[in-house]
């Protein structure tokens, strides 16, 4: 295949966060990449060469060589001239699990790998059905009408991460706030564009190290029964975990599990709507719950990107890519690719070849926390199939503005209980 050098619209696609506030648009050019410039070099004065990957089949193989293709401190897109700003202004160097490689991320994410396995997971389903219950008799005191995303989404999907870390609920809103900060900060309703978003991000990171570091004293003090405790007391090798590993643990797993599934879990009810037929056939056969999360969650596709870096010479497709090279895997186009998703651009809670999404990434650093984000989305979907008579807009939904976690961050609704 020869490689395709675009200089002009869709460059910027993938990291202007204005382009992923029109899904439709977003997805009909990704499609038309897809056909005809599938592996595509980015070619941008604010960024650092980088190459896009919109088919399946090539992010596939790029995540499975995880020998080949490197992660970094740099795992997302950000222009250079604002990395270079955050770093200068004193960001501690990103080490979290998705920046780490080979054996070292293979022993740090042992610490706490236990946890998320699905038999493990199992344990908290009883308090997520409680925390559902609360968020739905919450709709219910509502009387009719909410902004499903920050009313219910948000805090329910929160709660169950918080809940899971130890941190107590009067915290959960700084928790928000700093994961807005440093995840949805281009959106000018969460931290603004240029000085503000290095401001909000770096201001993030500063909070954070504060309040954990006081996590770690405590639990180290009085170790319970949470997730806090772990990390605080996690070793490696025999060792305690160092200070940087430590603080960028804690934020990957208090930043990494609210807003990803809140909005899989917004899209997948604004999906529902725009689909009556499908949120009718959920409601006559609950059984399907298990398949509307999974095509809840290839539909959102709330990451929309992870990058990998080449450590040697190589290619991919056929295209060459020297040593150095970075790729930016594009889950959402992956997702919606027509070679491997029959009627891709079709939402379909009963489709067979749900399972074969990418949203959750592949490999060694496959979404640790999966299990959570779809036990959460069953729970609350199927609470919602269940109990709801009737549902509908209330207004127009609203993306977010951001390029790498984002979605819908207000749903207006009206609807009725039975
Ligand atoms: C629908 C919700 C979610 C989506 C779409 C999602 C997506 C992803 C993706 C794409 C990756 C990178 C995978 C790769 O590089 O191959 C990832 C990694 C990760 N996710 Fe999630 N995630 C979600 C929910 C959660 C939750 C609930 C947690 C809970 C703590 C979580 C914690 C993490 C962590 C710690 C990593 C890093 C894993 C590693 O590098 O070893 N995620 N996630």
């Amino acid at each position: 295949m020869t490689a395709a050098h675009i200089t002009t619209d869709p460059v910027s696609l993938f990291h202007d966060p204005g382009a992923w506030v029109d899904m439709t648009a977003w997805h009909a050019h990704a499609a038309e990449l897809r056909t005809a410039q599938p592996i595509v070099s980015v070619e941008d004065p604010a960024y650092e060469r980088y190459w896009v990957l919109t088919r399946h089949k090539d992010i596939f193989d790029v995540e499975r060589q995880h020998e080949l293709w490197r992660n970094t401190a740099r795992s997302a897109l950000m222009p250079d001239a604002d990395w270079n700003e955050v770093m200068s202004l004193g960001m501690p160097e990103p080490k979290a699990l998705v920046h780490l490689d080979g054996a070292d991320h293979q022993a740090h994410r042992q610490v706490t790998n236990d946890w998320f396995k699905p038999a493990a997971t199992q344990r908290w389903q009883t308090r997520i059905d409680e925390i559902a219950d609360e968020f739905v008799a919450k709709m219910r005191d509502l009387g009719g009408s909410c902004d499903f995303a920050s009313d219910i989404a948000q805090p329910y999907t929160l709660r169950v991460i918080m809940e899971i870390y130890g941190v107590p609920e009067e915290d959960e809103q700084l928790m928000l706030d700093l994961t807005q900060g440093l995840f949805g900060a281009s959106d000018p309703e969460f931290g603004g564009q240029g000085d503000d978003m290095i401001a909000s991000a770096l201001g993030s990171v500063m909070t954070f190290i504060q309040y954990f570091n006081a996590m770690t004293e405590d639990r180290r003090a009085c170790p319970q029964d949470d997730l806090g405790s772990l990390i605080a007391n996690g070793e490696v090798d025999g060792c305690p975990m160092s200070d940087e590993h430590r603080l960028w643990y804690y934020i990957i797993v208090a930043t990494a599990g609210h807003d990803t599934t809140s909005f899989a879990l917004t899209g997948g009810l604004q999906a529902l709507i725009e689909h009556p037929e499908q949120f009718a056939a959920l409601q006559a056969d609950p059984g399907l719950v298990v398949n509307a999360a999974e095509e809840i969650i290839r539909w959102t596709s709330p990451v929309r990107h992870m990058l990998r870096y080449a450590h040697a010479d190589t290619e991919v497709s056929g295209v060459a890519m020297p040593a150095g090279s970075r790729v930016l895997l594009s889950y959402p186009s992956a997702n919606r690719d027509e070679a491997v998703f029959d009627r891709s651009m079709e939402f379909d809670i009963s489709r067979a070849d749900a399972d074969k999404l990418l949203s959750f990434g592949l490999g060694p650093h496959f979404c640790l926390g999966a299990h959570f984000a779809r036990r959460e989305v069953r729970t609350m979907i199927g609470r919602l199939a269940a109990e709801l008579d009737s549902i509908e807009f209330a207004g127009s939904p609203e993306s977010a503005e951001a390029h790498f976690v984002s979605g819908t961050k207000h749903l207006p609704i009206n609807y009725r209980f039975r």
